[in-house]
């Protein structure tokens, strides 16, 4: 059944009720459409455009997404941080400059090494252009909570309701996230978190290993600056960028295991499953409930 095979207005607020409540926030076309083909003005201004069809002509009409066609720049340089050895990126035509390359990964480690705190570590995210994801992200969602903590929780990436407040886990996942805090005695004012990807994927989309891989550096940099003495990893993606193992969270979750930073500190970490899983799964979340208090016992021998 699609929107186009519905006839009467109560039919289709009926469909749209149903896609509401399963989740669905973005308005798609049925056709793919290729955005890096929009923003290329120039070619097509030189070359005799193809006669192009109904559909592609009304999108090239569309106002260009934000920050689609423009140039990453370099950031300001961090102080103490010579940007000019950072390799340069092969000359591309404008479209592909969204597009990340290994030049970004490295920039992106640059910049998250010369970050002494995790105030200039956002200041040097909020000048990164080298990852696409913060051309369709409305927000960088950097952290929530307290940075002084002993618990820092890394999830994988922001959805639309920490997109638009700029704060990790706000959504129905955060709602339950904070219930499973507070289950162990903690709330925001005693735990750090944040994401691995601090900018939303477009419709949440899996991030790509690529995109992984730029914003890495910068949740590294910010667990080292943070420094808690547990680190919990909610859900899979968080366990494998950060505990570096491809093995799946149902078989992670309830060990203990380490994640070292750049500068060799180890730092308890316990893998668990991630609300969003919970809430689709509710009967594993006495999993959770287990890992948590296996968090609240360490955190009391550590203290
Ligand atoms: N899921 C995540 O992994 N992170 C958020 O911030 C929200 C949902």
């Amino acid at each position: 059944m699609t929107a186009a095979s519905l006839k009467t207005p109560a039919e289709l607020a009926e469909l749209f009720a149903f896609y509401a409540s399963a989740g669905v926030d973005e308005a798609l076309e049925d056709a793919p459409v290729d955005r890096f083909a929009e923003a290329r003005p120039r070619q097509a201004e030189r070359a005799p455009a193809p006669v192009a069809p109904a559909r592609e002509s009304r999108a090239e009409q569309r106002a260009p997404e934000p920050g689609l066609n423009r140039m990453p720049e370099r950031p300001a340089a961090a102080p103490g941080l010579d940007v000019s050895r950072v390799p340069d990126a092969p000359a591309r035509p404008m479209a592909a400059a969204t597009v990340p390359d290994e030049g970004q990964i490295m920039l992106a480690r640059q910049l998250a090494a010369s970050a002494s705190t995790l105030d200039e570590l956002r200041q040097h995210m909020v000048a990164f252009d080298g990852c696409n994801l913060k051309f369709t992200a409305k927000n960088l969602v950097f952290a929530d909570g307290n940075p002084s903590a002993d618990l820092m929780l890394v999830g994988e990436a922001p959805g639309r309701d920490e997109d638009l407040e700029g704060l990790p886990f706000v959504g129905r996942s955060g709602r339950l996230l904070d219930l499973m805090l507070a289950a162990i005695g903690l709330d925001r004012t005693s735990a750090y978190i944040a994401n691995v990807i601090p900018w939303r994927p477009p419709g949440n989309r899996t991030p790509t290993p690529h995109e992984t891989e730029i914003c890495r550096p910068f949740i590294e940099r910010q667990i080292e600056l943070v420094n808690p003495k547990v680190l919990v990893n909610l859900g899979g993606p968080s366990a494998k960028t950060l505990l570096n193992t491809t093995e799946g969270i149902l078989r992670l979750r309830g060990n203990w295991r380490v994640h070292t930073t750049a500068s060799g500190t180890a730092i308890p970490a316990m893998p668990t499953l991630h609300p969003a899983y919970l809430l689709r799964t509710p009967a594993h979340k006495k999993l959770a409930w287990r890992d948590f208090l296996e968090v609240k016992a360490k955190l009391r021998g550590l203290a």
